[in-house]
This record gives structure tokens, C-alpha cells and sequence, in this order.
């Protein structure tokens, strides 16, 4: 039996891609190691969405190198985004055997089947149609409660910093029956909770001949399988979440109350030139909406500092409505052109990287003091938990996410990971909260 091990960067869509392809490894007689000392296959599954993130696998590709330097019949392989963007960059190397983009990992097993020492394989065309409705991911969490499934591929809102619709593709929506089905499946199999993937899944649309399911309808048809297998989603867009949506999430109370919803910038006329297609009155009105129906939705971003031409006052329009909105939490990028983007071909990267990092550091120091205010406002309330497993700090304690995706830490008595648990908030962090 060959054995295969892949590290996999970037976005919870390449976790689950990752899980497609040790699927179809498997049809090709290798079976999952998560030591690479003993792979006869070494993969990275690759993200390009930022230059930091591509300068990473670089440095891993070194490593692997080695790896078959001291072993020679070990393969590498490079798959993913950066395969899709680097292509026969990453050929020339003389390091790799394999390149592989998003759409084309059913090829693998006829790939690796074809590489010689002298003709390493590549194959980087992109689909209409590949969704893998069809392959049953090898779960790779490790611990059977949370499962993600994807119900989408690529994506079609070209952001003008964006790469991903260079490396994904376009947007195609998966088979709303084999969505169900994957998640019956993995409830009976004893998950609690499953995750649907897409870029934008406010966008999900499926038809067949007598049917056409929207991302409401499909949210409703998961929740409906179990109440008490939770159903959690990411990412919305703010242009697309429509109240269908949110009415849906309020409907069924295991859905979970928390919305992944990247704003980008406060500054209109950024968003403008981000090509998001949406301002900020329309993002505080998605807002609003949100509060209006869950008063207490989870509410978490996504910020990119120092975009092409960004000025202070642009800036300052990202602190205040980061300030009026009250992030749970944000992730928080400074930007980083991407090559063959609309904003690489049309505008100059003129903020410089001194000017971009204070800004970055003063948007964190916001979202710091909001985390805290956020998390500090849940003392007093019960909460839901589905419990996890023991605290990474704490062995004697439990962890486990509140319905708002808040992490609860919590005394572990005679509680089992997999069930649910009613906590009540004493004290917290800006990232924790700590319950009874
Ligand atoms: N530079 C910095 N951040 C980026 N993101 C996407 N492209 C870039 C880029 N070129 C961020 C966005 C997106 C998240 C996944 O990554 O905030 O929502
Ligand atoms: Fe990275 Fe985006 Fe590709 Fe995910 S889709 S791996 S975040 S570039």
C-alpha cells in the first residue's frame, strides 16, 4: 500500500478539496499518512491569494525537495490554486512531478500513473461543471463532529484584487441531492455540525428539469435533516444575502445564528473601484437587516488596508463603519497585488508597505477593543454549546462554539465531545468566553 500526505494552506475549501483528492488517491491505491518521512506521495494543496501565502510553499517545496533528494522514488506534487496560477513555473523547478489545479484532481490516479523521472505530469484545465458531487470526501478533521461540505466551485464577482476566479474558475453550483445526501451521511456516521463552502454561497443556484433550489431553499433542506445537526455556512456576500436568507436562519434554530460577511473596505468609493458592487449604506443596511431579524447574530469580516490609491479619509471610513458595525471578529489583510487582477492591469500599487501596515495595526487595534466590547457584552447569557473536546489551555476544561460561532471554555464534568451543553458566560477575552 503507497501512502500520501498533502499539507493543505489557504481557505476551509481547500481542507474539504483536500479530502476530495485522498478520495480519489484512494482509487489509485494510496492510502492517507500524516508523516511525510514515510509518503511515497508529498503534495501541497496551495493558496495564491495573497504573495505571503504563494512565499510559504516556496519555502515547503525546499523541503520536499529534500525529502526526495534522501528517498528518490518519492513523488511531489503541487495542486490547488498556485498550481492553477504557476503552472509550468512550478514545473521548471525540476522539483516537482506533479502540477494540478481545482478542477482536475480526478485526474490524478492517470497522472501519477504516466509520471517518469524525465516527464513529470501536469494538468491545469479548468472546469464548467466539476463539482466532485459524486466523490464521499475522506474526512480529515479530527475529531467526527464538524464536517464540511461543499456545495459550490469558483466564482464569478471578478473583485479587482481578487485572484480567486483566476484559479477557481467559474462559479457552478453542486447538486442539491447530493448535497443532502453527503450531509445524512455524515450525521449518521455521528457528526453534529456541518459547514457549507462556497465563495459567495448567497449566489448558490441549482435547476434540474423540475426543480430550482436557491441557497435559502438548500439551507432549509440541510437543517431539516436532524434538529440536532447544526448547519453553518461561509461565505456570504454582502451584495447577494438576501432576506430569504436570514428569514431561513431564523426559522430553524439549528442554523447557526453567525454570518461570515466580508465588507472589504467603509470607504465607497474603494468598494467601487474593488468592483464589489455594493457601498457602505447598502453593506449597513445588510446590517441592520441582519440585527432586525437575529438580534444576536454572530457577525464576522473581512478587511484588506492600503488597496491602489486609498487615501487616509478612505481609511478613516473603514475605522468608523468597523466601529458603528461591531465586528465579533475580523480577518485583516493588507493588500497584496495579485498578478493578471484587474487592479494589477489597471491600478498602481501606490500605498507603500510603511503606510499600509499603520493602517492594518490600526484596524486591528480597533477590532481588539470591538472583539473584547463583543465578547465581554455575552457575561450573564446562556448559551448553546456543542461540545468539542478539551481546551487546548486547559486539559481539565471543555471547548466547544456557541450558535454565534463564539468559543465557550468550560469545566468539563461528565460532558461528551458531540453533545450539546447550556453554558452561562462568567467572565471573557477578547477571543474566549468563559462559562459555567
Ligand atoms: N490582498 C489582500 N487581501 C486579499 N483578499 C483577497 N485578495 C486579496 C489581496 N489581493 C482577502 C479578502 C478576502 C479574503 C479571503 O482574503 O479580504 O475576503
Ligand atoms: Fe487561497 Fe482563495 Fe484558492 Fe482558497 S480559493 S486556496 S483562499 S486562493
Amino acid at each position: 500500500m503507497k501512502k500520501a500526505y498533502i499539507e493543505t494552506y489557504g481557505c476551509q475549501m481547500n481542507v474539504n478539496d483536500t479530502e476530495v483528492i485522498f478520495a480519489i488517491l484512494e482509487k489509485a491505491g494510496y492510502v492517507r499518512t500524516e508523516v511525510m518521512q514515510e509518503a511515497n506521495l508529498i503534495m501541497a494543496n496551495t493558496c495564491s491569494i495573497r504573495d505571503n501565502a504563494e512565499q510559504r510553499i516556496w519555502g515547503r517545496l525546499e523541503v520536499f525537495a529534500q525529502e526526495r533528494k534522501a528517498r528518490p522514488d518519492t513523488l511531489v506534487g503541487i495542486v490547488g490554486c498556485m498550481a492553477e496560477r504557476l503552472k509550468d513555473k512550478l514545473l521548471d523547478t525540476g522539483k516537482v512531478d506533479l502540477v494540478v489545479g481545482p478542477d482536475a484532481y480526478r485526474s490524478l490516479p492517470r497522472l501519477i500513473a504516466a509520471i517518469t523521472p524525465d516527464n513529470p505530469q501536469i494538468d491545469v484545465l479548468l472546469s464548467r461543471d466539476e463539482t466532485y458531487a459524486d466523490i464521499t470526501p475522506v474526512r480529515t478533521d479530527k475529531n467526527g463532529i464538524s464536517a464540511f461540505i461543499s456545495i459550490m466551485r469558483g466564482c464569478n464577482n471578478v473583485c479587482s484584487y481578487c485572484v480567486v476566479p483566476y484559479t477557481r474558475g467559474a462559479e457552478r453550483s453542486r447538486d442539491a441531492h447530493s448535497i443532502v445526501r453527503e450531509a445524512c451521511d455524515v450525521y449518521q456516521r455521528g457528526y453534529k455540525e456541518v459547514t457549507l463552502l462556497g465563495q459567495n454561497v448567497d449566489s448558490y443556484l441549482w435547476k434540474s428539469a423540475d426543480e430550482c433550489v436557491n441557497f435559502a431553499g438548500l439551507l432549509a433542506r440541510v437543517a431539516a435533516i436532524a434538529p440536532d445537526l447544526r448547519v453553518r455556512f461561509a461565505t456570504s456576500h454582502p451584495k447577494d444575502i438576501s432576506d430569504e436568507v436570514i428569514e431561513t436562519m431564523a426559522a430553524y434554530p439549528n442554523i447557526c445564528k453567525h454570518i461570515h460577511l466580508p465588507v472589504q473596505s467603509g470607504s465607497s468609493r474603494m468598494l467601487e473601484k474593488m468592483r464589489r458592487k455594493y457601498d457602505r449604506e447598502w453593506y449597513l443596511e445588510r446590517v441592520a437587516k441582519i440585527r432586525s431579524i437575529i438580534p444576536d447574530c454572530g457577525l464576522t469580516t473581512d478587511v484588506i488596508a492600503g488597496f491602489c490609491s486609498e487615501t487616509e479619509e478612505d481609511h478613516k471610513d473603514t475605522l468608523s463603519l468597523m466601529e458603528e458595525v461591531g465586528f465579533d471578529w475580523a480577518f485583516m489583510f493588507a493588500y497584496s497585488e495579485r498578478p493578471g487582477t484587474l487592479a494589477q492591469r489597471n491600478y498602481p500599487d501606490d500605498v507603500s508597505p510603511a503606510e499600509k501596515n499603520r493602517r492594518l495595526n490600526e484596524i486591528i487595534a480597533l477590532q481588539n477593543r470591538k472583539s473584547l466590547e463583543r465578547y465581554r457584552a455575552q457575561i450573564g447569557k446562556k448559551l448553546e454549546v456543542l461540545v468539542e473536546g478539551p481546551s487546548k489551555r486547559d486539559p481539565e476544561q471543555l471547548c466547544g462554539r456557541a450558535s454565534n460561532n463564539m468559543m465557550c471554555v468550560f469545566p468539563a464534568l461528565d460532558r461528551k465531545p458531540g453533545t450539546y451543553a447550556t453554558v452561562e458566560v462568567v467572565d471573557s477575552t477578547s477571543a474566549t468566553l468563559i462559562c459555567k
